[in-house]
């Protein structure tokens, strides 16, 4: 028996989002032309929304736990029925952001594997879109009588979203190589997992529904990222004609692992949606379990290039060496520090989330940077940024937008909450 049921969402907001794709992914006719031959044993991509099982009646978590769960939108009252239409709106703002993005550097992946596996992602993402349309789009309740039609208002907007527009800074940046497609699907996606993961009790019962399916298909998305980061990382360490370098690829982890952090939104909160019964943990748990898995997956990259530097080293052994390099910053068995990937500390390059650390000097071990005792200027941050960020990059508009906060012409936005 499947594990889900499969539902089409109202014609009206189907063509609309078949419109979207045609203008930003009409690749995925391709991909569905040469499916079989690359995944073959796998069902073929089909556009609909996924119905899974609840893994319990009645709410789990906050104040009405024990509560048998929401069906409808419009029983949520006041600040629990925007709550959880904001969570949707960023949920859908990053399916469709993504697509945009991998879009972009598509044609430079290295291999048709790599394509193929690109394609797939985003046809997946395209799915999750159509998956939060549905969630909005079958339960007629989120129009509430003598209010806007919050169902459509947010569909609308989030089918005008362009690159720039979107809820969450990480799905504001483009793509400029292949290693941003493969950076991003190792460390972006995998805070999606984590969300997703957490979504599971979720008090309103439609997206909590929605959740299993879509954490199967990201269980590929994640697992590309991080086959194609070994490969390059161990092509970048072992071969001088490799297309990247460690350093390349140190760089992009070093713009994209912040961004991911930010994602949980501050780490003191996340109460709300506690309290709401929308998640199982709270911002700064998720993200440091977030964090460490960063980590677990970075070694593991790094183990793959020892064993391909050093003869015959078994994995339990490799992974000490990689410790001892990195512990002591010096060359073991002809391994230096610089053949091996870290991940940037949760203070560095940091613009949301506690305010201690938010537009702070920390350098990527987390350490204050200072002068006469007192953290370095803006000016001299932005210095060391152009040491470990990429450089295409820090020429970007998103990029912009930090330097103007942290040169303090333009004062982070306060009030809105940020986060997912
Ligand atoms: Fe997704
Ligand atoms: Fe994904």
């Amino acid at each position: 028996m499947a594990a889900y049921t499969t539902e089409n969402i109202d014609p009206k907001h189907h063509d609309a989002l078949m419109a979207w794709q045609r203008k930003n992914f009409p690749e995925l006719d391709f991909l569905q032309r040469n499916w079989t031959k690359f995944y073959a044993s796998q069902t073929p991509f089909q556009l609909f929304a996924k119905i899974g099982k609840l893994n319990s009646e009645s709410i789990q978590f906050g104040r009405m736990a024990g509560q048998p769960r929401y069906e409808h939108a419009g029983d949520m009252v006041g600040n629990m029925f925007y709550s959880a239409r904001d969570i949707i709106r960023a949920q859908a703002s990053t399916e469709l952001g993504s697509i945009q993005q991998h879009r972009l550097t598509l044609e430079e992946a290295p291999s048709d594997q790599m394509k193929m596996a690109v394609l797939r992602i985003m046809a997946e993402e395209l799915r999750h879109g159509y998956q939060m349309f549905w969630v909005l789009d079958h339960d007629k309740t989120w129009k509430k009588p003598g209010h806007p039609d919050v169902a459509q208002d947010t569909m609308d907007e989030l089918l005008a979203m362009e690159l720039g527009d979107h809820v969450l800074d990480a799905f504001n940046i483009p793509f400029v190589n292949f290693l941003d497609n493969v950076v991003f699907a190792t460390a972006i996606d995998l805070v999606g997992k984590y969300q997703l993961e957490m979504q599971k009790v979720f008090s309103y019962a439609p997206m909590a529904r929605s959740m299993g399916p879509m954490l199967s298909e990201e269980g590929f998305h994640i697992g590309s990222g991080r086959g194609f980061l070994r490969d390059l990382a161990v092509s970048a360490a072992t071969d001088d004609g490799a297309r990247y370098s460690i350093e390349d690829i140190q760089r992009t982890i070093n713009m994209w692992i912040p961004r991911g952090v930010e994602m949980f939104g501050n780490e003191r909160g996340g109460e709300t949606a506690l309290a709401f019964g929308f998640k199982d943990r709270n911002n700064g748990t998720a993200q440091s379990e977030y964090y460490n898995e960063v980590r677990e997956v970075l070694e593991l990259v790094n183990v793959a290039v020892v064993q391909a530097k050093v003869k015959d080293v078994t994995a339990p052994d490799a992974r000490s060496i990689v410790r001892e390099v990195q512990d002591t910053g010096e060359s073991i068995r002809g391994v230096e520090p610089e053949d091996l990937l870290f991940a940037p500390d949760t203070k560095f390059f940091r613009a949301r989330g506690m305010e201690d650390i938010v537009f702070m000097p920390y350098d990527v071990n987390g350490k204050l940077l200072t002068e006469d005792g007192r953290p370095v200027s803006g000016e001299k941050y932005l210095e060391y940024l152009a040491g470990v960020l990429p450089d295409y990059y820090m020429k970007d508009r998103e990029f912009a937008k930090y330097r103007e906060a942290l040169l303090g012409r333009e004062a982070p936005q306060p009030g809105r909450s940020y986060g997912w």
